[in-house]
């Protein structure tokens, strides 16, 4: 079957893979609330810290732990350590795979409809652009239609060819989100009163700080790198041997970070400069929840001229982004069940789907059904993932291993003590980290 496994045809499309699955809801949607809830720019720091020190490295591991294997997550740690209890680790991140996806559905479903209200014109009739994401929140049956919609089509590409397609034409829609999001940023900045927007994302205060800070920062950072379930471990199984690991982690980190980051400088200035009650802003701000990107955006947009023509191409590069994610999470769980229960491919996506639609029901018909499972995968389970990958790469597997893949069999001048450092992340620094602070988010 190894010989077999298809592989990515271009280092740019290998990138552009995992950056697709790293860049999506996370960024833009969830990104911009976490850090109206964290306080800001203690959140951002705590954030950016959680990236260097085991985003990255774990991001890594991944790549070490799929391209040695040849295997889907769970059958990889199969491979590597059969007849061990490491196995679980693979299952673990199956069903986080399957958990994010039964409420990440519904906010696609929700991009969606946004994508058809800006393209009929509606949005731009809008007044009240918080009773207007409330219509759409209370009305279960419009979510779930969208959401099945959603589905459906991460369900058509994984079983199409073309899946291809969609790599492909990621390569330029990817490039051109990110200078819309350039050009939103601008257009925000310079909304008058936007600077009070800007130093609550950029100037550190104290003010609004919650005990839960370090979970929700690392949660996030999980979460918005693809790690600690898996996707990245599928996806280094189809990478060639002579990509560079290290230098593609920094890579799809940096990219993802800079999604994030310019989400914030679009929707916190505007927030503020458009907020017509400022005393009270950081509060609505954290009230407003899941909502933000879907009331603060839009009335953005109306500021602008054109203001249809922004709005209709904002939601349809945020929807590819998020289809890219969802391609990437339901592969996971589609090639688990078609490599490890030997069903069909086709089977594998149906049942998948039918799963996700149900969990995505729920999540429609009750907030706070969707608020536990982005609790349980974000903060629990893909840290918790995270914390094993980074256990079974630094302790379990062999160290000659490590280092043939990580310097691709040696051809990769990384010196004796970068492997070191690496190891010695994993061995001790991320474990640590993440215990300590699953430990203080639990009790602080
Ligand atoms: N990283 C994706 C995003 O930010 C979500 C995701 C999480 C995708 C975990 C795959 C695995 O939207």
């Amino acid at each position: 079957m190894s010989e077999k496994r298809v592989k990515f045809a271009t280092k740019l499309g290998i990138v552009a893979a995992a950056a697709g699955s790293a860049v999506g809801l996370g960024n833009i949607w969830r990104f911009p609330s976490q850090t109206a809830d964290g306080g800001g720019a203690i959140f951002i720091f705590v954030y950016v810290g959680c990236i260097l020190f085991f985003g990255i490295p774990l991001m890594v591991s991944e790549f070490v732990v799929g391209r040695a294997a040849q295997a889907n997550t769970a059958g990889a740690f199969h491979k590597l350590s059969p007849g061990t209890q490491w196995k679980w680790v693979g299952r673990l991140g199956v069903l986080t795979g399957f958990v994010i996806m039964g409420f990440y559905m519904v906010v696609c479903g929700w991009t969606l409809d946004y994508f058809f209200q800006s393209l009929s014109g509606n949005l731009h009739r809008v007044s009240d652009f918080t009773t207007n994401f409330n219509t759409l929140l209370s009305n279960p049956l419009r979510q779930i239609l969208w959401m099945i919609l959603f589905t459906g089509m991460t369900a058509f590409f994984i079983l199409s060819g073309v899946k291809k397609g969609i790599e492909q034409s990621s390569k330029f829609l990817m490039p051109l989100l990110f200078l819309l999001l350039f050009i939103l940023a601008i257009r925000s900045v310079l909304l008058e009163g936007s600077s009070q927007g800007l130093n609550f994302l950029f100037k550190p205060s104290m003010e609004h700080v919650k005990p839960t800070l370090f979970l929700d920062a690392m949660g996030q950072a999980f979460f918005s790198l693809s790690i600690g379930m898996g996707c990245m471990i599928t996806y280094g199984s189809y990478f060639n041997s002579d990509i560079n690991f290290t230098k593609t982690a920094v890579q799809v980190s940096l990219l993802d970070s800079m999604v994030a980051i310019l989400a914030g400088v679009i929707i916190f200035p505007s927030a503020f400069a458009l907020s017509t009650n400022a005393g009270t802003i950081v509060d609505e701000l954290v009230a407003g929840g899941p909502g933000l990107l879907f009331i603060t955006l839009p009335e953005l947009f109306n500021q602008m001229p054109l203001s249809i023509v922004w709005a209709t191409l904002f939601f349809c590069l945020l929807s590819v982004a998020a289809l890219t994610s969802t391609i990437s999470l339901m592969e996971v769980v589609t090639v688990y069940l078609n490599e490890e229960y030997r069903l069909s491919r086709r089977r594998s996506t149906l049942l998948t789907s039918f799963g996700v639609i149900i969990l995505g029901v729920i999540s429609s018909l009750s907030p706070p059904f969707f608020n536990m499972l982005d609790v349980a995968s974000a903060k629990f389970m893909l840290p918790l993932g995270g914390l094993f990958i980074s256990l079974f790469v630094g302790w379990y597997l062999d160290r000659k291993l490590v280092s043939a893949q990580l310097t691709n069999e040696g051809t990769l001048n990384y010196g004796v003590a970068f492997l070191k450092v690496y190891i010695f992340v994993l061995r001790y620094v991320a474990p640590a980290a993440i215990l300590a602070i699953f430990i203080y988010g639990l009790v602080g």
